[in-house]
C-alpha cells in the first residue's frame, strides 16, 4: 500500500529540483523573472506527475531521465495557463499559488509574454530531446498541442469566458480534462505504449481531469483559501457555470467521484497501474 500523498510530494520534489535549470537564459531579465517567479511559486506538479507516472505503468522499467524534459515541458504549459487565465480580460484574479499574481508582480505586458515565452518554450524543450525515437516525439507534439489549442484548453477557456455558453461538461472537459488527458497518453507514448494502452490512458485522463475540475470548482465554494492558494468564491462573483451551480454540491461531489470509479476502470489492466489508481482517488479527496 502506497501513501499517495506521501508519494506525490517526493515526486513533486524531485520535479521542483529540476525544473529551474530548464528555464531558458540570456533573455531580458523581466521575461526570465517573471517565467522563474510563476514556475517555481509552487503548485502540486500534478501534469508532469501524470507524464512520468503514465509512462511507469505502461513500462515499470523505464528511464525516465531519457524524457524528463518533455515531463517538465507540461509544467510550462500549465504555468502559461494559470498566468493567462488570471489576468484582468480574464479571471482577475490577485492571488495564485499562495503568492501575488504574475501580472500584480511584473505587470500585464510582461505576464502575457511570460505566458507565450512559456507555451513556446515547451514545444522547444520537447523538440531538442535527442533520446527518444523522433516518429514517437512528433505524436507526442501532436497529442500535446492538439490537447492545450484550439481543440482543447483554448477553446475550453473561451467557452469559461463567454457568458451566452452554457455548456458545463464542454467547458470542464476543453479548458482542463484534455491537456491531463494529454499529459497521460505522452507518458503512453514515450513508453512506447500499443494503441489500446494509449486509448485507456486517454480516457483515464479524460475522466480524472473531469474530476480534477469539478473539485476545483468545489474547492472554490468550500475551500481553504490558504490551502488552496487562490482567492475563493470567484466563480459565482463572475458567474461562472460550475458543476456546483449546475447540480449542486453534494450531487457534484457525486459526479467527481463517479467519474474517477470510470478511469479507475479504464487503467486496470495496465501492466503497473496502482499509482495511477491511487492519484484517481486522490484527485477527490485533495485539500490543496
Ligand atoms: C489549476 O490547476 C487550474 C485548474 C485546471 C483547476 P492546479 O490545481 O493543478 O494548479 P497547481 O499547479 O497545483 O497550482
Ligand atoms: C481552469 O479553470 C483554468 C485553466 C485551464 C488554466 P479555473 O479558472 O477555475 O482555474 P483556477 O481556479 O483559476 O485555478
Ligand atoms: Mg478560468
Ligand atoms: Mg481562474
Ligand atoms: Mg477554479
Amino acid at each position: 500500500m502506497v501513501d499517495i500523498k506521501t508519494y506525490l510530494k517526493q515526486q513533486s520534489d524531485f520535479i521542483n529540483k529540476v525544473l529551474q535549470s530548464y528555464i531558458p537564459k540570456g533573455i531580458p531579465k523581466e521575461l526570465f523573472d517573471a517565467m522563474e517567479y510563476s514556475l517555481t511559486a509552487g503548485g502540486k506538479r500534478l501534469r508532469p506527475i501524470l507524464v512520468l507516472e503514465s509512462a511507469k505503468a505502461v513500462d515499470e522499467n523505464i528511464n525516465v531521465e531519457d524524457f524528463l524534459d518533455v515531463a517538465l515541458s507540461v509544467e510550462f504549459i500549465h504555468t502559461y495557463s494559470l498566468i493567462h487565465d488570471d489576468l484582468p480580460a480574464m479571471d482577475d484574479d490577485d492571488l495564485r499559488r499562495g503568492k501575488p499574481t504574475c501580472h500584480k508582480v511584473f505587470g500585464e505586458a510582461i505576464a502575457i509574454l511570460a505566458g507565450d515565452g512559456l507555451l513556446t518554450y515547451a514545444f522547444e524543450m520537447i523538440s531538442n530531446n535527442k533520446k527518444i525515437n523522433p516518429d514517437i516525439l512528433l505524436r507526442v507534439i501532436n497529442v500535446l498541442s492538439h490537447n492545450v489549442g484550439v481543440y482543447g484548453m483554448v477553446a475550453g477557456q473561451a467557452a469559461d469566458i463567454l457568458e451566452s455558453f452554457k455548456d458545463i461538461e464542454f467547458i470542464h472537459t476543453n479548458k482542463t480534462a484534455k491537456f491531463i488527458s494529454g499529459c497521460c497518453q505522452i507518458g503512453g507514448l514515450l513508453a512506447s505504449a500499443s494503441e489500446e494502452e494509449v486509448k485507456n490512458l486517454k480516457n483515464y485522463g479524460l475522466y480524472i481531469g473531469l474530476a480534477f475540475q469539478i473539485w476545483d470548482d468545489i474547492l472554490d465554494e468550500m475551500g481553504d483559501e490558504e490551502k488552496v492558494g487562490k482567492k475563493l468564491h470567484k466563480d459565482k462573483e463572475k458567474n461562472k457555470v460550475t458543476y456546483p451551480s449546475v447540480y449542486g454540491l453534494e450531487k457534484s461531489v457525486e459526479i467527481a467521484k463517479s467519474y474517477v470509479e470510470k478511469a479507475k476502470e479504464e487503467i486496470k489492466n495496465l501492466k503497473n497501474p496502482d499509482i495511477l489508481l491511487f492519484l484517481a482517488d486522490y484527485i477527490v479527496s485533495r485539500e490543496l
